[in-house]
């Protein structure tokens, strides 16, 4: 079995939850070294980078490829795979297994030939799930310490076909913001509602009133999600609660869109609450950014799909899904692509889910061909 694969299916069975991946980390770590690679450990907390500089005449210029760590905390479904998780409650269910086992398989095959004019900075990075592990880098001086010109970044994708490379340009995954709106009425006895300011019927309006701002508020042009995706209180079977809370998940591609969105729910749950006799208080927060994908290294991520695998196509739907990524695509140039996991693969964070270990050379030969278009004895296109 080639050894990509090996390690694949190890960092599978033993997966670490975002900023606690120091097993994982370490395991990395030494691969890199093992490959001759210069290697900076706990960088953003768990994060590791290995630097490759190319052996050719001339400057050159660095560029970045980044994998992701983190696993989920959710349990493994999938009890005759013999790879399957050992950790109850942790899973690699978003395939960052497959993304890290490819990206060391690429730091092997270039620092194997290193005649290229340049540095590679291979960027192992934490807690992508959480949204939190690219600025933790980014705090820790990632672009100081390690400075590149642009940055590459890939991702699993089921249901496309296995190996096909999408490398869309402009923006291809939404922002997400989360919010939380906390309702405060009167509680008191179930039997005596003329007595109490239900906390419980007014934030079940403000739900359904959270549902106008996509549909009447903002341009039906512009992709936008609302989502309340949790209703908790203090009430008991026959208490009627002094609070309810409703939290969510927004997601836009402008920030003008995320603006209005808040714009409308703080307006929607301060004015509702208040026609139910109750008082709201809204805390909206920004998670992700939207992923944007620059022009030029785009076009490069299609040449090096092309070389390395044949073919690749150069548009798909925008995703309402966010990416971590996106952090470092504020600060620095580059482009995420994607690689189908196949037609017949469980969806992300599904609890059978399964990186496609056939998936790791193609990643690992197309990322090589990147590095050798971007840093060719010319310096590049
Ligand atoms: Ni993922």
């Amino acid at each position: 079995m080639d050894e990509a694969t090996l390690w694949r299916r190890h960092l599978h069975a033993h997966p670490e939850a975002g900023f606690a991946e120091h097993a994982t980390a370490a395991f990395v770590a030494e691969r890199l070294e093992g490959f001759g690679l210069e290697v900076a450990r706990g960088v953003g907390g768990t994060g590791v980078v290995g630097t490759l500089r190319g052996q050719a005449r001339g400057e050159g210029r660095a560029i970045a490829l980044r994998a992701d760590m983190d696993a989920l905390c959710q349990t493994e479904a999938a009890p005759d795979r013999p790879w399957r998780s050992t950790v109850p409650g942790r899973m690699h269910a978003c395939g960052h297994d497959g993304h890290t086992a490819a990206l060391l398989a690429a730091a092997r095959r270039l620092a194997a030939r290193p005649d290229f004019s340049g540095t590679v900075h291979f960027l192992f990075q934490p807690a992508e799930e959480h949204g939190q592990g690219m600025q933790a880098m980014l705090d820790d001086g990632l672009l100081e310490r390690f400075p590149f010109s642009e940055a590459y970044g890939f991702h699993n994708m089921p249901g496309l076909e296995r190996g096909t490379c999408v490398a869309p340009e402009g923006p291809v995954m939404a922002a997400e913001d989360n919010f939380e709106v906390t309702i405060t009425g009167r509680g008191g006895h179930a039997a005596r509602p003329h007595m109490v300011i239900d906390p419980i019927v007014a934030a079940a309006a403000v739900v359904l009133e959270l549902q106008q701002i996509v549909a009447r508020r903002l341009d039906p042009s512009e992709p936008a999600v609302v989502s309340v995706t949790e209703v908790t209180t203090n009430g008991l079977r026959n208490v009627i609660p002094d609070w309810a809370r409703l939290s969510g998940d927004c997601r836009s591609f402008r920030p003008e869109v995320s603006a209005a969105i808040e714009a409308e729910m703080r307006r929607i749950a301060l004015s509702v609450a208040a026609a139910h006799g109750a008082a709201a208080e809204v805390v909206y927060t920004r998670s992700f950014v939207p992923t944007v994908n620059a022009a030029a290294p785009t076009a490069a991520a299609r040449r090096a799909a092309r070389a390395a695998l044949g073919t690749v196509t150069e548009s798909c739907p925008r995703m309402m899904t966010s990416e971590d990524f996106a952090r470092l695509l504020e600060r620095v140039p580059g482009c995420f692509v994607f690689f189908g996991n196949g037609t017949e693969s469980p969806p992300l964070h599904n609890a059978a889910f399964d990186f496609d270990d056939r998936l790791l050379e193609p990643i690992a030969a197309w990322a090589e061909a990147l590095v050798r278009d971007r840093l060719g004895l010319d310096g590049g296109v």
